[in-house]
């Protein structure tokens, strides 16, 4: 599908977005694996966390969908059955890299596979401390999936990451959950910690002192009700557009405000951006509030280090907002980027060069001159959910209509993302 979007004079009101996709992936694989029913509400029904759902099924739980209301009727640590066929992830890294810290332990062997663009995303990051655990994983595809799972008795490790990912580090914790002996995990650089408060939450014994993770063994996780909050990846689109769009003024409700997702808070608050967070309240142990922002003339700024994983997926859409800022923005230290859904430095720095913006690629991040004019013209999503959208953003302050092709990705994360945008 192609998508025309309009330049637009001004964006105003209130919305809320989808449900968060890192929550709505974990609640569905800890409350199959926990004692009793999870209730869900706010659920994210987007693609990915659909395959988590269609995997979980295969392995024998029974999972009731109803809108954002999903049932899971979980078997505890030991419930999972053999799947009859290949596990299929989908477009899901979450899913797969997860998926595999649980499967490992199992008393059966399984297959994963997933999309031309998961076929390309690294595995033996998972590989490698899942193996020293005593997992048995094949990949016929030098590190890439499809992969193998044979199901082995797992035993604890001490790791240290070596790069900020929360999909490796919840990986490990899953693997832990059913290992001999009390897991370390130093994580040097933080990243994103749903897994351990979720997991808390169902009963695991999780705790993190100054980067040290340690997991000690539990003999049974039991259910909870879970009230998945917004997403802040996808609250960003529009933080991004309130604060670039002339004579906007946008208040987007109930989005998860975790520590560590609130890099693009951070970074739009030091570039001058109005991002006002308010009405803050908690659920499950995640805080949640709303955001308002309201345009602004926006600063250039620096992001490297430690903020990099606190806002990882918000990059392709900060990198349009400091298409329009004064000075020149740099950002280093993020060579993930290059290992997402497409790589985003790349694909990025592509499409907004075909609405005459430059970005100068580099090889942790990319150098962004601000203040640029962007055209209306003719991009193509890398069928990657965040650059189809982040695109659409730079759309809104072009000189006419862009099309998007295969713009149709974002039901990835953020199914109604075109309908959300045309009701401001
Ligand atoms: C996610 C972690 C991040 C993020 C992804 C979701 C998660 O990946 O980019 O969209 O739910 O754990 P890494 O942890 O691999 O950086």
């Amino acid at each position: 599908m192609d998508k025309i979007i309009s330049a637009k004079k001004a964006l105003r009101g209130r919305i809320r977005i989808p449900g968060d996709k890192s929550i709505s992936h974990r609640a569905v694989m800890f409350g199959s694996i926990a004692k009793g029913d999870t209730n869900i509400t706010g659920f994210l029904t987007g693609n990915d966390c659909m395959s988590t759902i269609s995997c979980f099924k295969k392995l024998g739980i029974d999972i009731e969908v109803n809108g954002e209301n999903v049932t899971v009727h979980g078997k505890g640590l030991r419930g999972l059955a053999a799947p009859r066929d290949m596990l299929d992830v989908g477009n899901s890294g979450t899913t797969i890299r997860l998926i595999s810290g649980i499967l490992a332990a199992q008393d059966f062997d399984c297959v994963l596979n997933g999309d031309a663009s998961i076929q390309k995303r690294p595995m033996k990051r998972i590989i490698t401390p899942l193996s020293l655990m005593g997992a048995d994983i094949e990949s016929t595809n030098n590190g890439y999936a499809p992969l193998t799972i044979h199901g082995r008795r797992l035993k604890a490790i001490e790791y240290t990451m070596p790069v900020a990912s929360a999909q490796v580090k919840s990986s490990i914790l899953l693997a832990s959950l059913f290992a001999e002996g009390t897991t370390v995990i130093n994580e040097p650089v933080a990243s994103r910690n749903h897994t351990e408060i979720m997991l808390n939450y169902f009963g695991a014994d999780i705790k993190n002192n100054n980067g040290v993770i340690t997991s000690a063994p539990v003999d049974e996780l039991y259910a909870k009700d879970i009230e998945v909050p917004g997403d802040i990846s996808s609250a960003a689109f529009f933080m991004a557009a309130g604060l670039i769009v002339p004579d906007s003024h946008i208040i987007i409700e109930n989005v998860g405000i975790n520590p560590t997702r609130t890099g693009i808070i951070d970074a739009f608050k030091a570039m001058g951006g109005y991002v006002n967070i308010i009405n803050k309240r908690s659920s499950g142990g995640e805080p949640v509030a709303d955001i308002e922002v309201k345009t602004s003339s926006l600063k250039a700024t620096t992001l490297e280090g430690d903020i990099i994983p606190r806002m990882i997926d918000e990059i392709p859409v900060f990198a349009v907002a400091a298409l329009c800022a004064e000075g020149t923005t740099v950002v280093k230290d993020a060579e993930e980027l290059k290992v997402k859904e497409s790589n985003r430095i790349a694909t990025m720095s592509e499409e907004l060069g075909k609405l005459g913006a430059v970005i100068e690629e580099t090889d942790d991040g990319m150098i962004i001159k601000g203040n640029q004019n962007i055209s209306a013209g003719t991009v193509y999503s890398h069928l990657d959910h965040r650059v189809a959208m982040s695109c659409a953003v730079a759309a809104l302050v072009g000189d006419g209509d862009t099309v998007i092709t295969d713009a149709d990705c974002v039901g990835i994360s953020f199914p109604d993302f075109y309908e959300k945008l045309e009701s401001l």
